[in-house]
């Protein structure tokens, strides 16, 4: 932790989690890492708690949060878990895998936090800290990712202040988040079929290869709210695919074509994704009124990573 950063950055050690776990169970916001991204925490269970979400991120009521538990029993309390849920639960829990379910009715939940849908988005992530939050305070968290809505999602401890600066009590520095780009969501629908909302580190593929080709192509009902055309913008107008930058422009490069900064100068996709948002901050806070992006192939977490630029260019 470098000596600029505000106060309320604190190293997440043994000390920083167990203050968190008490503002978290008194009803206060706590950002946190996670394998992903910064969450902004808090309990799911709270009213207020999760009004101070939406309020502190700018975010429209009409988009609902994801939940996070501590294990798959948690999760089960919650909605409704059938054998695909089972499945997929098995196989990337913990992990960067989002279930949209149906939300059991008797489930204790502030009623904002799925917007008012039937349905809940429900995560078990990997993060260690996470997981420590989770564990001890013993209640499941809301927690979207901690900007401003629509803005750049944070992927350090310096990103969410500066985007959220003193709306966030407390953050804790976990260092870099190692996936770099949001969770995958997937619905599981009551028909059989299923739907990919988000793309993310999960693959279309790895899912397919579980459930089998079952989505229905027609009945499109479910849909993440939240998956604006316009988000991830760095508040400048931002150019694709480009093959170099214009001396406006602040130039991202990816492989061979360099720039400003680049996403991973051995065209490595793993690396770009990790520090994808790290270089749209740095777009972001430039002098230079543009951004161009070099291509990034549309394989692997790929598809994940030109989805989010595709929504940063909107
Ligand atoms: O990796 C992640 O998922 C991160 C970390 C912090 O866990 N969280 C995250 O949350 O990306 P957020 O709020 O930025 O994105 C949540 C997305 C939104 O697009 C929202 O619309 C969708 O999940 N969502 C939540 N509940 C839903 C539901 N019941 N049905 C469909 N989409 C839902
Ligand atoms: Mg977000």
């Amino acid at each position: 932790m470098s000596d600029k950063q505000p106060a309320q950055v604190q190293p997440a050690d043994d000390g920083a989690i167990a203050r968190a776990v008490h503002v978290l169970r008194s009803g206060g916001l706590v950002a946190v890492p996670t394998e992903t991204v910064y969450g902004l925490a808090a309990r799911a269970d709270c009213t207020d708690a999760v009004a101070a979400i939406y309020a502190a991120k700018g975010r429209p009521d009409f988009n609902p949060l994801i939940v996070h538990v501590a294990d798959v029993e948690q999760a089960r309390e919650l909605a409704l878990f059938d054998d695909r849920a089972e499945l997929l639960a098995r196989h990337f829990w913990p992990g960067p895998l989002t279930l949209v379910l149906p939300l059991r009715p008797a489930a204790r939940l502030a009623p904002a936090v799925t917007a008012g849908l039937p349905t809940i988005a429900l995560r078990m992530p990997a993060h260690p800290v996470m997981r420590a939050l989770l564990c001890e305070a013993g209640v499941p968290l809301a927690a979207p990712s901690a900007n401003r809505s629509g803005a750049v999602s944070p992927t350090s401890a310096a990103h969410v202040a500066g985007s959220l600066g003193n709306a966030v009590p407390l953050i804790l520095d976990g260092g870099p988040c190692a996936r770099g780009v949001e969770s995958t969501i997937v619905a599981l629908r009551a028909d059989g079929g299923w739907k990919l909302l988000r793309p993310g580190p999960v693959s279309a593929a790895e899912i397919d290869a579980l459930l089998g080709d079952a989505a229905p192509g027609d009945n499109d009902t479910i849909e993440a709210p939240g998956q604006l055309a316009s988000h991830y913008a760095p508040g400048k107008p931002v150019r694709l695919n480009a093959a170099r930058g214009a001396p406006d422009e602040f130039m991202i490069g990816f492989g061979d074509i360099g720039g400003d900064c680049t996403l991973s100068a051995r065209g490595d996709l793993t690396e770009a994704a990790a520090r994808l948002y790290a270089c749209l901050h740095e777009a972001a806070a430039s002098a230079k009124p543009r951004v161009a992006i070099a291509a990034v192939p549309e394989t692997g977490i790929g598809v994940a990573i030109n989805d989010r630029l595709r929504r940063a260019a909107a």
